[in-house]
């Protein structure tokens, strides 16, 4: 499609913003100038369950600096709550004084200075009517909601007897907890409005749907608000949905008649934005003595909030790993008082991977048998649940590529089997995976008569290199060099995009911006080809190409970029609408409504889409002290078409090491008597610093896909984490012969 232009595909390619973002001239969005600011600062909620009985406000007001105070009471009925993904509300807001989880924004005061505001909330008197809440599982009070009220899970064949019949069987029960995105930009919201217009400056992974949804909370015409965040300091879907903090700061703009600023603290950002909810997980695996599973069952639970219904419900994703007759899932919803999850890295098959992949390995131990050989049994290229083709599915050639290159065939066949001096040696491997998503979008292009490009679209830079890789796309489309295109993102002024999720954003930007320069593209040929004194008059435009500044035709010579546009008659607009084949035919209106339509991968009705991976691990557990490290990680991923290796390689690494983070290191812990979180800040929330990482190697496996999209590109956003912590935990057993089912794994585990 894009093919002989440019060739920038595929070509390693520095950041476009690498030096504005080094430089500091890349502005956040809490970074954009404002004339006369106020500052607001949140009081949220010290108990997890119950009502505000009242607020005494007196010594908050008597704060020299202060402009207002905004609680349920005086300003409750201005804004509906904004809706969440399964339509319960993502976060509860001020609009009534019930009490739904600890840290729940209950009232903001806005002062002259960030110091005022905060020294103000300190001074706000609460007294709250306290029920005893329910922290997480086994919590009395926890409302199990069965898989049978919640909907249908993938099933096929008849698991139970398939299990009950089979001559080798494993069966596990695995945990991984809480999670916080942490992004390095904290939660931030600045609204200014002008007349009717109002302009919210906030870290959006969704620029298009926050203006939608904002509108539709205060009852505006979206036409009315924009949204601005030409960069966003980390994301990983902690910034995927509206939040309850937008409405209440834009209400408190209106209040004050001036633009007020919000910086939400760290600790803050535990409670108003969403995070990676505790799971356990019930898998069942039976096999025939040669490793051919037979029967697979894998039953998930998953907390949430009281009002919420979120869950990511990751057995679509297990039940398509392997060749299996026989499959069961479900998944259940475990209600408590806690703040609602949402979206983080991978959400599905982070933790659903974990119990999946661990559980082959128990299979591979109980027959014996070397555990890439037992992926290499049941690996198919057929998707067991719908019998559809996968599109393409290079998982054994990741395997074979990481085997390599690690040296696997120098692993010990019995656990506890290779020492070193004074530490045990283990390693682990586990399948990575991820399906592909493409959505709709829309884009502004437009080419001077000078030739250069500019394409303006309402996409996001959440730090994954977005500006670049359509950069590139845009160059190597129309023929141009990278530094004859500019790229504008991050405003929703410009045209819709949907969600940067589900690692959708390189397929969905991609082809919008080479439908845009295929109109482009067109239209100079078609004025070529009736040019009398053009070198291709009478040709058929559909042979003309751009390629290297010039318009070329076959046996017809080249011209000039500049001579081939001035023949149009000046600058090109084109405003270009893809939407992926599959899609229904009100996936655009939607994507202008706000709401977000994918074309899925396990939802597609011609093939099953994924990208595949493969990980090998060794740690290395000393033998008196228990102390526990991962050396060596190699990993191989095959995602289709990669448009720039450069940052596609940060991409799979920085996933990798937040999956040896989520096994070795990161859990938020809950006090289970008040239902708050212990380590809300980056002191206590462990993650890991360079000399917990010594070695990550990343093998991008070549791969072609003509069916998942035109471009072939399955996206890599996620697929890096996804894994890395069975084969951590796999490899721990290897070292110490202890299976370890529950997430994070650490010293004191190890040492009974
Ligand atoms: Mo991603 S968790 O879909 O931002």
């Amino acid at each position: 499609m894009a093919g002989e232009a440019g060739n920038l595909f595929g070509r390693p390619t520095p950041r476009v913003d690498g030096v504005a973002k080094v430089t500091g001239a890349a502005r956040y969005a809490s970074d954009e100038p404002l004339a006369n600011p106020a500052f607001a600062y949140l009081v949220t909620s010290a108990i997890a369950r119950g009502r505000v009985g009242a607020f005494r406000l007196d010594r908050a007001n008597a704060v020299p600096g202060v402009l207002d105070v905004l609680t349920c009471g005086n300003v409750g009925g201005l804004a509906k709550p904004p809706p969440g993904g399964d339509g319960g509300p993502t976060t509860t807001t001020l609009e009534s004084d019930r009490i739904w989880h600890a840290g729940q924004i209950i009232a903001v005061i806005v002062a002259e200075t960030y110091e005022a505001a905060r020294e103000a909330a300190n001074n706000v008197e609460i007294e709250y009517v306290e029920e005893p809440p329910s922290a997480t599982f086994d919590s009395r009070g926890a409302d199990v909601q069965p898989h049978k009220a919640r909907g249908p899970d993938p099933q096929k064949g008849n698991a139970a007897a398939a299990f009950a019949d089979a001559p080798v069987t494993v069966e596990g029960r695995y945990q991984t907890p809480t999670q916080h995105h942490n992004p390095i930009e904290l939660f931030t919201t600045t609204c200014v409005w002008d007349g009717p217009k109002l302009t919210i400056y906030e870290p959006s992974q969704f620029m298009w749907g926050l203006k939608v949804l904002v509108a539709k909370q205060l009852g505006l015409d979206p036409a009315n608000v924009r949204t601005i965040s030409r960069y966003v300091g980390g994301g990983f879907g902690s910034k995927g949905e509206a939040t309850s903090r937008t409405a209440w700061i834009a209400i408190a703009a209106k209040r004050l008649g001036r633009p007020v600023k919000l910086v939400a603290t760290r600790s803050q950002g535990f409670t108003i934005a969403s995070y990676r909810a505790e799971t356990r997980h019930h898998v069942r695996l039976g096999a025939t003595k040669d490793g051919r599973l037979t029967s697979l069952s894998h039953e998930g639970w998953e907390v949430t909030s009281r009002p919420s219904g979120y869950n990511v419900a990751g057995v679509d994703t297990t039940a398509r790993m392997y060749a299996c007759a026989n499959i069961f899932t479900a998944v259940n919803l475990v209600h408590a008082d806690r703040n609602t999850p949402g979206f983080m890295r991978a959400p599905a098959e982070t933790p659903y991977m974990f119990a999946l992949e661990s559980a082959m390995d128990e299979l591979a131990h109980a027959l014996a048998m070397d555990p890439i050989e037992l992926r290499r049994v049941n690996d198919t290229q057929i998707d067991p649940l719908t019998g559809l083709a996968f599109s393409s599915r290079s998982m054994m050639q990741c395997f074979d590529q990481a085997a390599a290159r690690f040296g696997w065939g120098a692993r010990g066949a019995q656990p506890g089997s290779m020492q070193d001096g004074e530490w045990l040696v283990g390693y682990g491997c586990a399948a990575a995976c991820y399906p592909t998503n493409y959505a709709p979008a829309v884009a502004r292009l437009s080419v001077t008569p000078d030739g250069k490009a500019t394409i303006g679209l309402a996409a996001h830079e959440i730090g994954t290199g977005a500006y670049t890789t359509i950069a590139i796309t845009l160059a190597h489309s129309l023929g141009l060099r990278l530094e004859d295109v500019t790229v504008y993102l991050g405003d929703s002024d410009l045209p819709p995009v949907t969600v940067a999720g589900g690692s959708n954003n390189a397929a969905s930007t991609t082809h919008v911006t080479v439908k845009a320069c295929e109109e482009v593209r067109r239209r100079i040929a078609q004025a070529a080809v009736v040019a009398s004194d053009s070198p291709f008059y009478g040709s058929d435009p559909a042979t003309l190409k751009l390629v290297e500044r010039r318009l070329t035709g076959p046996g017809a010579g080249s011209e000039s970029m500049e001579k081939a546009i001035g023949r149009v008659g000046g600058r090109i607009e084109v405003y270009a609408e893809n939407v992926p084949e599959g899609l229904p035919p009100n996936a655009l209106a939607k994507l202008y409504d706000g709401e977000v339509t994918f074309s899925r991968g396990g939802g597609r009705k011609d093939v099953t889409a994924y990208a595949f991976g493969a990980h090998c691990v060794e740690v290395r557990v000393h033998n008196r002290t228990r102390e526990l490290r991962a050396p060596r990680i190699v990993s191989a991923f095959a995602s289709g078409t990669i448009i720039n290796p450069l940052t596609a390689h940060s991409q799979y690494m920085g996933g990798v090491i937040w999956g040896l983070s989520s096994a070795l290191h990161e859990a938020t812990e809950i006090d289970a008597a008040s239902a708050r979180y212990i380590n809300d800040n980056l002191a206590d929330y462990m993650i890991p610093v360079n000399a917990d990482v010594p070695s990550v190697e990343i093998i991008m496996v070549p791969e072609q896909d003509d069916k998942v999209n035109p471009l072939g590109i399955k996206g890599i956003g996620e697929i890096g984490i996804v894994g890395v912590n069975a084969a951590v935990a796999n490899a721990v057993f290897h070292a110490t012969g202890k299976r370890l089912r529950e997430l994070p794994i650490r010293l004191e585990e190890l040492l009974a």
